[in-house]
């Protein structure tokens, strides 16, 4: 079998004909040491400082010891925030490092309670339910709702969970943030399943765009089906008090299930669905993550303060979108592609998968750590480099980025 590890994608070594999957693996293990040995392999470096605008990496053979981050979803910096921290040793302190079962039988703490509380006031809503990711929140609660009868309408750039949540169902995609294509789902579907859910991102987690809400909401009702919206990435940065997307348009009530992660903003590990009490209490016994795994830990009393510090420090989100503004604004001006984002997610669209390991290898050079995104997160023609700002870059950071870009433009041709 022969696979062209520069040209290579994740996905190339997922189900490989005629081999095994120990032989899968072989051959996954000499793509990984290839390409570190090129430097161009910038996935799971160790971290030895922390969750910050600014890193300590264990990579042996670079001359850097510190990096500016760009890969890091803590978008208000919340995980070193103080308060955030304290709530987090309180919750240890007062009840233990484990939370010792499933949220079913034994595994529901009155911190979860609290966490639930806040998260479905602050969408405006009665109910939430908490899961221990925000994987599961999308993965588990759709496998509870949507069955053999029902559809799932899926913005083709939906995160992997809500495609892992609709295994069991059956799925219809349309093209990303295209309503005529969902307008024909919709009428084509109708009248052929019990059930019909929309399910649309509020920010893409690649592009880092929005979700055309206000029309997607009119279209669902038009059609009488159902619309889920999962703004893991909205959160903390869109609105004009960080609700996220549905804040932008004012449709809290407009929405049937709300999903996000506690593992961006709010600094720590989880997710949430809020939705109807009756649906939060349907899923909190039928969702099977509910019933067959374990609760977050008492740490996870940190959210509860995350999720009040977003209203009373205010300022985080103003620093972020100066931060947004400032290198975005500097990247355009170098003459990158940063597509259309609108949010802390910046993408720097390179193309070619191998040019996309080239150009991050390079600025691990320059002591910049981004996300390198290829096949299968986005199409095979489309690989790009993917910065999340923080509210916590300074200038000065953001400035070492900037110029580490103008060296790469250089050393790569990318002007050209
Ligand atoms: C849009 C979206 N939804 C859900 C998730 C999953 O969240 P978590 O990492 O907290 O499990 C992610 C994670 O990156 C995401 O980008």
């Amino acid at each position: 079998m022969n696979i062209d590890f520069e040209k290579a994608s994740f996905k190339d070594f997922e189900n490989i004909p005629g081999l095994d999957p120990f032989d899968w693996a072989k051959l996954w293990g000499e793509y990984v040491r290839d390409r570190t040995k090129a430097g161009q392999f910038n996935y799971r470096q160790e971290n030895l400082s922390g969750c910050g605008p600014e890193i300590e990496l264990n990579l042996p053979g670079n001359p850097h010891r510190n990096f500016v981050s760009l890969v890091s979803n803590d978008y208000l910096g919340f995980t070193q925030h103080p308060k955030v921290k304290a709530a987090a040793i309180t919750g240890i302190e007062k009840y233990g490092a484990g939370a010792g079962a499933s949220p079913a039988i034994g595994g529901h703490y009155i911190f979860h309670q609290e966490i639930e509380d806040k998260i479905a006031a602050f969408f405006k809503r009665e109910s939430a339910v908490v899961f221990s990711t925000g994987y599961t929140a999308n993965s588990a609660s759709l496998q509870a709702l949507l069955k053999g009868e029902d559809l799932a309408i899926l913005d083709m750039a939906v995160h992997a969970s809500v495609y892992e949540g609709c295994l069991n169902t059956n799925v219809k995609t349309f093209l990303h943030n295209n309503l005529e294509a969902l307008e024909r789902v919709l009428k084509t579907s109708l009248g052929k399943y019990r059930t019909r859910m929309v399910i649309i991102d509020g920010v893409y987690s690649q592009d880092g765009d929005l979700a055309p809400l206000a029309e997607i909401v009119k279209l669902v009702k038009e059609y009488d089906a159902y619309l889920m919206v999962d703004d893991a990435h909205g959160t903390g940065v869109i609105g004009e008090t960080g609700r996220g997307v549905i804040e932008l348009h004012d449709l809290f009530q407009q929405v049937d299930i709300i999903t996000g992660t506690f593992s961006k903003t709010f600094a720590h590990l989880g997710g949430y669905v809020v939705a109807s009490p009756d649906l939060v209490g349907f899923l909190k016994f039928q969702a099977r993550q509910h019933i067959f795994s374990a609760t977050l830990s008492p740490a996870s009393a940190c959210i509860a303060k995350a999720i009040d510090l977003v209203d009373e420090e205010p300022i985080w989100m103003h620093h972020l979108w100066d931060n947004i503004d400032y290198l975005k604004t500097g990247l355009q001006s170098l003459g990158l592609d940063t597509g259309i984002t609108e949010s802390a997610i910046i993408p720097v669209k390179i193309g070619d998968i191998g040019l996309n390991a080239r150009v991050c290898g390079r600025l691990l050079e320059a002591g910049i750590y981004a996300n390198q995104i290829n096949y299968p997160a986005v199409s095979r023609k489309d690989a790009r480099v993917r910065m999340s700002v923080m509210a916590t870059h300074t200038h000065r950071q953001l400035d070492k980025v900037l110029n580490a870009w103008e060296w790469v433009i250089k050393k790569e041709g990318l002007s050209d």
